[in-house]
């Protein structure tokens, strides 16, 4: 119940705290409708994590597909911030939940940000089409008009990402057996086209940009988009801080202890005062 008052509830006889999602009593454990101990076994990570904030199943292959997202954005190395902060964050002898969660925290609208933009950019797009079918581009020239970027697409590093191809591959199979449609990733690949005709140049999909779509072919809310990719990047999160923590190598800082790498630009010490 959206916007529900917990005490004024609570008061006038209903419960604190409302779920559709688990229902616990002493040794029952129910989930969405379904007991555990049939759950467990039996439906994998990813169809867990589907079924817990959708309340819906996925086939076998939509699951598979889900989790490959998953995977995709498992690891990028100790230059991505979020590897980065974990790996610091457990040099500095912090706890090692506290270093994953460090590094989970680094996790937001700049790094890790533009799946849930490029979702819901999509999920909008898709709606406008109904009535615009030069939805595209109108949304494009918006974007683009108000100084923004196109989440989804290009990348500091990588012209050719691997991940994206793979995950475009495995989405095609799910399109001809026709458990996904195809719309979102039709959609994206428009997005490709505009912005590269306006442009004048190649854009490329990123790995925001196909999670997204893959992401939104299976229904998943773009709210909870960052929520997904902690999941996904906790992996390589846990991976990295494990590392880093067996290594035992003291606080190494940020950089290394160069004075040219950090500027201070604050006020000189007066004459007066360096005599
Ligand atoms: C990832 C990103 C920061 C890389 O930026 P970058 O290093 O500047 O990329 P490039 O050097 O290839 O950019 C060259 C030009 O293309 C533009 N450009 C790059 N990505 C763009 C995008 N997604 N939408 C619109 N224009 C874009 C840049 O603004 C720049 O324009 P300019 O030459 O007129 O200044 C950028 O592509 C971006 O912000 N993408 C959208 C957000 C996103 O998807 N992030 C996830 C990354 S995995």
């Amino acid at each position: 119940m959206a916007g529900r008052s917990a005490l004024e509830t609570y008061k006038q006889g209903g419960s604190w705290w409302e779920t559709e999602i688990s229902d616990i009593k002493k040794n029952e454990i129910i989930i969405r409708g379904k007991r555990i101990e049939d759950l467990i076994g039996n439906i994998s990570y990813s169809q867990m994590l589907y079924f817990l904030l959708c309340g819906k199943e996925l086939t076998d292959n939509q699951a598979k597909l889900f989790e490959s997202v998953l995977v995709a954005g498992a690891d990028h190395g100790p230059r991505a911030p979020s590897i980065a902060a974990a790996r610091m964050a457990a040099t500095c002898g912090v706890s090692f939940n506290s270093a994953v969660a460090t590094g989970v925290n680094m996790l937001g609208d700049v790094h890790g940000g533009a799946v849930e933009d490029a979702m819901a950019l999509l999920y909008e797009t898709e709606r406008i089409q109904l009535k615009n079918e030069h939805a595209v581009a109108d949304k494009l020239s918006e974007l683009l008009e108000s100084g923004q970027k196109l989440p989804g697409f290009g990348h500091q590093l990588h012209d050719n990402d691997p991940r994206v191809q793979r995950l475009y591959e495995l989405s095609h199979l799910l399109i001809e057996s026709g458990e996904i449609s195809g719309n979102y990733l039709r959609i994206l690949e428009d997005y490709r086209g505009t912005i590269s005709s306006i442009k004048n140049r190649r854009f490329t999909i990123n790995v925001d940009g196909i999670s997204a779509a893959v992401q939104c072919e299976l229904g998943v809310p773009a709210e909870a988009a960052k929520g997904i990719f902690s999941l996904s990047r906790g992996m390589g999160i846990v991976a990295h801080a494990y590392e880093e923590r067996k290594n035992g190598t003291l606080i190494k800082g940020p950089c290394p202890n160069e004075e040219k790498l950090v500027r201070y630009t604050g006020k000189r010490v007066e004459e007066s005062e360096q005599s």
